[in-house]
């Protein structure tokens, strides 16, 4: 039994960083015109009522997107992914927040497609009427984990799989690894994008390990923490590793993280932020 939902958590710093790097990515494959095929294993539900109960909750968003919404200095790569929010959200106000399906769909193009798998019953039907009518979309309600496996590669042998577990059951830091070994043998020049939280820094050790111990090549690393680790006291931070990055992204992001750092950072009783980021590479090429 499923019991994440993605609506809780909607906008928030974590889902900040992960749409900036997959916008960022994305705007890079999609400059060549060649067709190109994103998978996406854990799609959510495409869009989140930021109005909603569930949303309201914890209000996560007002400390992520909530925070950049009005901000005139934004640095170019994060002006750009406040401009995509800004897209989603026609009538000026922040109602809305884009899931990943959402910013593949907005940023992909008519020769491109989609594969998009959500194993939660109600957010595979709220995918599926968030893509009603795209063609270039299919829906799985399956283990993102296998279908990948079994749809690599892809046809157009250009393509970007985004990894976004929910890490609810601890076992999905080990499956990560192990899809990604799989996924790489089988298509070695994608890209990948896996994102993954800092709740015990331990286990994110231990996953950097894994992927540098597998021998898979281009591995750069993006985390935002917006407190110092503290063992298993809730998400202080998140990350996302990307194999095979464009060539641009390390510079984008080291102009985004810091600003993000200082402005979505928790601060201390002298108003300093108390939070951090690492731009570094995992793997060589
Ligand atoms: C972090 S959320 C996804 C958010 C989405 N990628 C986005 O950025 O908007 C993780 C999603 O994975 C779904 N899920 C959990 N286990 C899954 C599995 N094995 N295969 C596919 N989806 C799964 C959950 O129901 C949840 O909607």
């Amino acid at each position: 039994m499923l019991s994440y939902r993605h609506i809780y958590h909607a906008g928030n710093f974590a889902d900040v960083l992960k749409h900036l790097v997959l916008a960022r990515v994305l705007r890079h494959l999609t400059a060549k015109d060649k067709p190109l095929c994103y998978l996406d294993t854990h799609a959510g539900s495409g869009s989140y009522a930021l109005q909603s109960v569930a949303a309201l909750q914890n209000r996560e968003f007002d400390s992520g997107i909530g925070r950049l919404w009005e901000r005139t200095d934004l640095p170019a790569p994060v002006a750009g992914y406040v401009e995509l929010v800004r897209a989603a959200n026609p009538g000026g106000a922040l109602h809305q927040y884009p899931g990943s399906p959402w910013f593949a769909r907005h940023l992909l193009r008519q020769q491109d497609r989609l594969l998009l798998c959500e194993l939660h019953s109600d957010d595979f039907m709220r995918l599926r009427r968030h893509c009603e009518g795209d063609r270039r979309v299919r829906i799985s309600e399956a283990d993102g984990f296998r279908e990948l496996l079994a749809l690599l590669p892809p046809p157009e042998r250009r393509g970007l799989v985004l990894i976004d577990p929910p890490y609810e059951i601890k076992t999905d830091y080990q499956t990560v690894v192990d899809t990604l070994i799989g996924a790489h043998r089988r298509f070695a020049t994608g890209v990948y994008a896996i994102w993954y939280p800092v709740v015990e820094r331990e286990r994110v050790r231990l996953l950097e390990r894994k992927v540098k111990a597998s021998g898979i090549r281009h591995v750069q690393r993006f985390e935002l923490s917006v407190r110092p680790d503290s063992m298993g006291h809730g998400m202080t931070g998140s990350g996302m590793l990307v194999v095979n990055p464009p060539w641009t992204l390390a510079a984008e992001m080291a102009t985004a993280l810091p600003y993000l750092a200082e402005v979505l950072g928790d601060r201390d009783g002298s108003g300093r932020p108390i939070g951090g980021y690492r731009c570094e590479i995992l793997a060589g090429e």
